[in-house]
């Protein structure tokens, strides 16, 4: 059995045209970190990535602040033993559990999935031939959608007749309804500087903002080179047009 369908969004970064709103990125940033972070990985971010283009807008020496309050193992050093340092820019977020055994056994049986690419891999796509449709409907939203819906999921009760397995709590929007996360948002956990309200919503989607940058940290390149092809293609069929007649013009 399915979960039930996600609501939609408005995100920042749908459409053609298409940004990352820098300030849900730097407030879904600090989410991840004081909240996801104790079960979930991101291990294909590095810290780096935070002072790229495109991205949370940080400056150099903004990512290397926030690489050295973390701890990142080394080694092994010349003694032959590995050590612990602080982070550098060139280190990826390190992982809160030594391998899945031990996330599992942390989480009652299910480990938590790595979150670096995980709004694309729970979008939807279709196959042959219906995926070319996709790209006019939007599939982008729908990962950052489910993800979004599964973070405020959570019912007070669980429904009337529903027994859940051990460990297990109720969630809407994950198939099956019984997901071995417990609810890891509520009201006021995360403090924000720029106004933004603190609410379990508003972290969802900032948190959901940051995830879709880590899945696709070079989006708005990528719609900016697509846009100018369109641009580029539109002259070029109106040069060759032109071309056309000319080469095919009957002499005289
Ligand atoms: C699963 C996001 C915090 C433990 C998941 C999934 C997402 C997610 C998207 C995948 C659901 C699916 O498979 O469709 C997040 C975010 C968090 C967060 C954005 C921070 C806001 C936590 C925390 C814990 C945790 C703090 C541990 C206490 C788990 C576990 C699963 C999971 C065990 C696997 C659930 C299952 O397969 O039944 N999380 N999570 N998560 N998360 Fe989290």
């Amino acid at each position: 059995e399915g979960g039930d369908k996600p609501p939609g969004n408005k995100w920042s970064f749908s459409g053609p045209f298409g940004k990352f709103d820098r300030g849900a990125l730097q407030r879904g940033l600090k989410v991840y970190k004081e909240v996801c972070a104790s079960c979930h990985g991101l291990s294909y971010v590095a810290f780096r990535n935070l002072a790229e283009p495109g991205g949370p807008g940080y400056s150099v020496a903004q990512a290397s602040a926030f690489a050295s309050e973390y701890k990142v193992k080394d080694g092994p050093n010349d003694a032959g033993d590995m050590f612990e340092r602080p982070g550098r820019p060139a280190d990826y977020f390190p992982s809160p559990f030594p391998n899945e055994q031990a996330a599992r056994a942390a989480n009652g049986g299910a480990a938590p999935p790595d979150l670096s690419l995980i709004t694309k891999a729970r979008s939807y796509k279709r196959g042959f031939p219906w995926f070319i449709f996709d790209v006019f409907t939007q599939y982008q939203e729908q990962g950052p959608d489910y993800v979004t819906a599964v973070l405020q999921g959570y019912e007070e009760k669980t429904p009337e007749g529903v027994t859940l397995p051990e460990g297990s709590y109720y969630n809407k929007y994950f198939p099956g309804h019984a997901i071995k996360m417990p609810k890891p948002l509520s009201d006021g956990q995360v403090t924000y500087d720029d106004g933004a309200p603190t609410t379990v919503a508003q972290y969802s989607k900032d948190v959901t903002t940051f995830l879709m940058w880590t899945a696709e940290p070079h989006m708005e390149a990528r719609k900016r080179l697509g846009f100018q092809v369109f641009v580029f293609l539109i002259i070029f069929v109106g040069l060759m047009y032109f071309t056309k007649k000319k080469v095919w013009a009957a002499s005289h």
